[in-house]
């Protein structure tokens, strides 16, 4: 089942809603809830994500009494319903029964229990007792009319990635197997004449467990592979019993992209029918809507550019960041609504109503302990009400300018011990390509690097250390039919093996970019080095041989001085752009700007401002971070405030608008 196969929940509106978590609450508030869900728009809600254990208080012995209740309330309230599958919290009865399904860390410790997610996914008995409880709600609430969509689990991986067990350890093995087929691959793949790492016999392997320094790389990073793909192991499971048991009903499960390092998301995205995501603003961060649109990209690019869910994220402070500071007046619209205009069908939230108890009764919710008379209750309605204008989105496609390649297998080899330096750093150079394409107010896909590039006129690579022979190809083949192309430094010297692309670094893109990287060299701690051009850049420098690709900007100080640092290599009908260096900010902007990535124009600093295109209409979404009111030029029909607007749209400071534009 592949995740464009099957539609969004039918629901024909902009999802408005959160979890749901009634099982914390005695059932005359129940009551309560769903009249406040009405007031404040809600039409959509997750339930029994956690209810495990009162759902089967005692193995084999079901309560479901109180969730047909719950549902019909919600069902007769018109409120469709995310129904979960609770297998992230197994109940304590079963760790007692099967103790080996507990997770063991890489250091050996046994992870206890009162918590959750503490189970082993290579575990036999969890994958047993997950897809039972899976097959009980399937059987019960299959066909019921309020469920819209089935909520697998919660958040594969979020608290460990991986398990070290022996179950682990044999499926581990077993996945390996898959891989190389031969004990004679595996040694070769892994480079094991290196420190005398030759295995004999599949039974020697091991995960990359606690071990003296170096653990073999490619060990690891295959041990990574299996984690991902060992989780979505479990998905699939849970995911085969409900199409069996309830065909029809499109399966999700919420990921946690970009924030979740572990999963590799673009496998996920093949078998999830539905992608759905949670985001939670990096909250002490002045531009964390930034890193929020960066997070809304790359879940729309998982779903392959079309529209997604956006599961949770909060209406204030969450409660495990070290300061958890409150969202600002108007910040949590803001936040919806940009999500939205980058492809989500929903606004949901983690949570309807804040809990009393537990560990996370500081964190905020739709209705805050404060109740019904805070500002976040009101500004809870009034996004509920905003958005119930906004069902004509439904279905609509955002408009990228340009594309950002990014792979979790190349973030996971970047950031194994022992590279060059301990500056370099995956999501700094994501972070910092996609930042200069957000302030030039152009919207980003993220592709895989064995991703079809043709539509975009430029294409961004930062960092891609790990590069597949195909993917070199790939990039190859959009230059030369004419695409711009611009690559950061560390990019394409290792192959799917951690092994080093032979004839000098780097390996995969030596043609493409016309020059070869002699040598790195790596800056100290805090130092800087200037470019010609005014530029500054830190961390990394290198010794680059040009060889066909011509210098744009040279070093002019530091190890590299008088050598060229940034260059351009024109091959077929594109050009092959290479920055050598750590440049951020105004720096970067000048050289993308010099290599084609142009701001649009006349749009003030802090508009975020996208495009969703239907079959009849086209919207602009325009989301004003700044302190200042601003306009811009543009006709149609507001959506939000129900104005015609004729050649001038103001945005008002802090606010959003949603234009349906007639040109
Ligand atoms: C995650 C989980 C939720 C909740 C929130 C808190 O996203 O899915 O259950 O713990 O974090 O922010």
């Amino acid at each position: 089942m592949n995740g464009g196969t099957r539609a969004l929940p039918r629901l024909g509106k902009i999802g408005y809603g959160g979890d749901y978590t009634p099982e914390q609450w005695p059932e005359a508030v129940w009551h309560e809830d769903v009249r406040l869900m009405r007031e404040a728009g809600v039409n959509q809600v997750s339930v029994g994500i956690f209810a495990w254990a009162l759902l089967e208080p005692a193995p084999g012995d079901y309560d479901f009494g109180w969730l047909d209740r719950v549902i019909a309330m919600l069902h007769d309230a018109g409120i469709a319903v995310n129904l979960a599958t609770p297998t992230a919290a197994p109940p304590a009865w079963f760790f007692q029964r099967h103790p080996q399904a507990r997770q063991v860390t890489r250091e050996g410790h046994v992870l206890g229990g009162g918590a959750r997610h503490a189970f082993c996914p290579s575990s036999p008995a969890y994958r047993k007792a997950a897809a039972g409880i899976t097959a009980q709600l399937a059987r019960r609430y299959g066909d019921h009319p309020a469920l819209a969509l089935w909520h697998a689990h919660n958040e594969y991986g979020w608290a460990n990635s991986a398990c070290y067990c022996e179950a682990s350890a044999s499926a581990f093995r077993e996945w390996l197997r898959l891989r190389y087929g031969t004990l004679d691959e595996l040694n070769a793949a892994w480079g094991t004449s290196f420190w005398g790492q030759r295995y004999g016999d599949w039974t020697e392997i091991d995960p990359p467990r606690l071990a003296p320094p170096g653990v073999n790389p490619t060990q690891q990073l295959d041990f990574l592979r299996f984690s991902s793909d060992e989780y979505l192991a479990c998905f699939r499971d849970e995911r085969d019993v409900l199409h069996r048991l309830a065909p029809g009903v499109p399966v999700t499960t919420n990921f946690m992209a970009p924030n979740c390092k572990w999963m590799d998301y673009w496998r996920w995205a093949a078998e999830v029918d539905v992608i759905s995501n949670d985001h939670y603003l990096q909250a002490e961060r002045t531009d964390n809507h930034i890193e929020l649109a960066m997070a809304a990209d790359l879940t729309r690019s998982l779903a392959g550019g079309r529209p997604w869910l956006l599961m949770e994220h909060s209406t204030g402070a969450v409660n495990w960041q070290p300061r958890n500071i409150a969202k600002a007046p108007g910040e949590m619209r803001r936040n919806s609504f940009a999500h939205i205009a980058r492809g989500a069908d929903s606004a949901l939230f983690f949570q309807w109503r804040a809990s009393r108890f537990g560990a996370e009764k500081f964190h905020s919710a739709m209705l805050p302990h404060a109740g019904t008379s805070s500002r976040m209750w009101r500004d809870v309605a009034r996004l509920g009400a905003d958005l119930s204008n906004m069902d004509e989105l439904v279905g609509t496609r955002v408009v990228p300018d340009l594309a950002v390649v990014w792979d979790w297998e190349a973030w996971w080899a970047l950031e194994l011990e022992w590279r060059p330096s301990v500056d370099l750093g995956y999501l700094d150079r994501l972070s910092a390509y996609y930042d200069r394409a957000w302030r030039a107010h152009r919207t980003v896909d993220f592709v895989h690097p064995e991703g079809d590039l043709s539509r975009y006129p430029m294409v961004l690579v930062p960092s891609l250390y790990l590069m597949s022979s195909a993917a070199a190809a790939n990039l190859a083949a959009y230059v030369r039919d004419g695409g711009t192309l611009v690559v950061s430094y560390f990019s394409g010297i290792v192959d799917e093996t951690d092994t080093v692309h032979p004839g000098g670094y780097p390996g995969a893109l030596r043609d493409l970019l016309g020059l070869s990287v002699e040598e790195f060299l790596p800056l100290r701690a805090g130092s800087r080095v200037r470019l010609d051009g005014d530029l500054t850049a830190d961390v990394w420098t290198e010794r680059l041989v040009l060889a066909g690709a011509e210098s744009v900007r040279r070093y002019l100080d530091g190890p590299a001085a008088g050598e060229p640092a940034i260059t351009r290599h024109r091959c077929g009908e594109g050009t092959a752009w290479y920055v050598s260096t750590r440049l951020n900010g105004r720096d970067l902007d000048a050289v993308l700007t010099e290599a084609g990535l142009v701001p649009h124009a006349g749009l003030p600093d802090g508009l975020e401002l996208v495009r969703r295109v239907g079959d009849s209409a086209s919207y602009l979404i325009a989301i004003n971070h700044s302190d200042r009111d601003a306009e811009l030029a543009a006709s149609g029909k507001e959506l939000i405030t129900g104005a015609p607007c004729h050649g001038t749209l103001p945005v008002p400071a802090g606010d959003v608008r949603v234009l349906r534009t007639t040109s």
